[in-house]
């Protein structure tokens, strides 16, 4: 007879699902009760106010998709763009490729703005395509560039975007929560997220937030949204403002308890005290990896605190390392995605995973490991290069 399924405890140090808060599975856990309960629908009203707190944001549309991150980005393209539109694509990693298809998919054109791998979205490109392309309606780019660790500066590609008169969609899938992020201080239309990097939750659930602009944009379309479970006009009903809960799907229950229960042990720490928690234990891993000899993918004005892409040193073994770390130390780190496969290494440190424990065991491992298979790095020196970040 087949077993239940009992999963090793591992640490999660890769690009995500991070480390779930023990607190957001023990919410999990609680009693299932209809998602039209008005003790549900309280839970809810909550949560949209937490929601708003964590994306700095008065929006009355912001809610968690049910769904994970794609679903989110999904709900912003399918809503806000129609057939017939421009595009303006920025790519700099994986991600912004996927803007390109749900671009297409809208049967829109995509203008994609090209960056090397590992840099920040460059704004000079960025108005060469708005000037080139005076009908694009929307701009879309990612934030943080989970395939890379590379940030874009959101406020200044926001305001340019908005100059030539283009609504735009930014993906913080990996910026919330650990990366400073102001949705309305900084203008963003419409922005998704996910739950499973820097809030401490499991994956499955995308948090979206749209502005005024962007649902004058969806109220006016002359084309129906091609989806019908992200039609965002369906989805108001279910989530709006004291809106007398229609049927719209069945909500997730209980991973909606692990979100209620992650937004509130933000709320608990503050937000800008988990960005600087972020950058702390960032510090130190870094400091760690570079007396190790590993070096960064991302120039360090660019670079996430969250996600650290580090070049695999010569004639290592990728997938050796990556195991050993796995079956001896249950210590899981990303592989390279791509043109980086096989190249760099994405050490995440996001949400409960961002701890001085974490980072100090996970600089023990990878020295043991890198030593033991006899790699060209300065063995012995990681632990003690990020006790003394800590200490400065
Ligand atoms: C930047 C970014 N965008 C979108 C996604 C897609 O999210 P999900 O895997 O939850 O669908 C991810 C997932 O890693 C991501 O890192």
């Amino acid at each position: 007879m087949t077993q239940s399924f009992y999963p090793p405890q591992r640490t999660l140090m890769g690009p995500g699902p991070s480390d779930v808060n023990p607190r957001v599975s023990q919410a999990m856990s609680r009693p299932t009760i209809g998602h039209l309960d008005p003790m549900f629908v309280a839970m809810m009203d909550e949560m949209k106010a937490m929601l708003q707190y964590a994306l700095q944001t008065r929006n009355e549309l912001t809610i968690p998709v049910s769904a994970p991150g794609s679903a989110g980005m999904e709900t912003c393209f399918v809503n806000l763009v129609e057939p017939g539109d421009t595009v303006i694509v920025c790519q700099n990693g994986v991600f912004g490729g996927r803007m390109k298809e749900n671009v297409e998919r809208c049967g829109a054109t995509a203008v994609m703005v090209m960056d090397d791998w590992g840099r920040a979205v460059d704004a000079n490109k960025l108005e060469d395509a708005l000037k080139a392309h005076p009908q694009a309606k929307v701009v879309a780019f990612v934030h943080a560039e989970t395939s890379t660790g590379a940030s874009s500066d959101v406020k200044t590609l926001v305001e340019l975007a908005h100059r030539y008169d283009c609504l735009t969609i930014v993906d913080a899938v990996t910026s919330l929560g650990g990366t400073e992020l102001r949705v309305d201080e900084w203008g963003v239309d419409a922005i998704y997220s996910g739950t499973q990097k820097c809030l401490s939750c499991v994956p499955g659930l995308s948090p979206v937030s749209f502005s005024e602009a962007a649902i004058a944009a969806i109220k006016g379309r002359t084309h129906p949204v091609q989806s019908w479970f992200l039609d965002l006009n369906l989805v108001m009903g279910y989530w709006g403002a004291g809106a007398k809960r229609a049927y719209h799907h069945t909500a997730p229950v209980n991973t909606l308890y692990a979100l209620h229960e992650s937004l509130v042990i933000l709320e608990e720490e503050g937000l800008e005290n988990s960005w600087a928690r972020h950058r702390t234990h960032h510090n130190a891993l870094k400091a760690g990896l570079e007396a190790l000899g590993l070096a960064f993918v991302v120039p360090e004005a660019e670079r996430l605190p969250q996600l650290n892409a580090v070049t695999i040193p010569e004639g290592v073994d990728d997938a050796a390392v990556r195991t050993a770390l796995l079956g001896d130390y249950n210590l899981e780190i990303g592989a390279g995605l791509g043109p980086m496969a096989g190249k760099v290494w994405r050490i995440g440190l996001m949400g409960y995973a961002a701890r001085k424990d974490n980072v100090l065991n996970c600089l023990a491992a990878l020295d043991e490991v890198l030593g033991r298979m006899d790699a060209p790095v300065n063995h012995g020196t990681a632990v003690a290069a990020a006790l003394a970040a800590y200490s400065d």
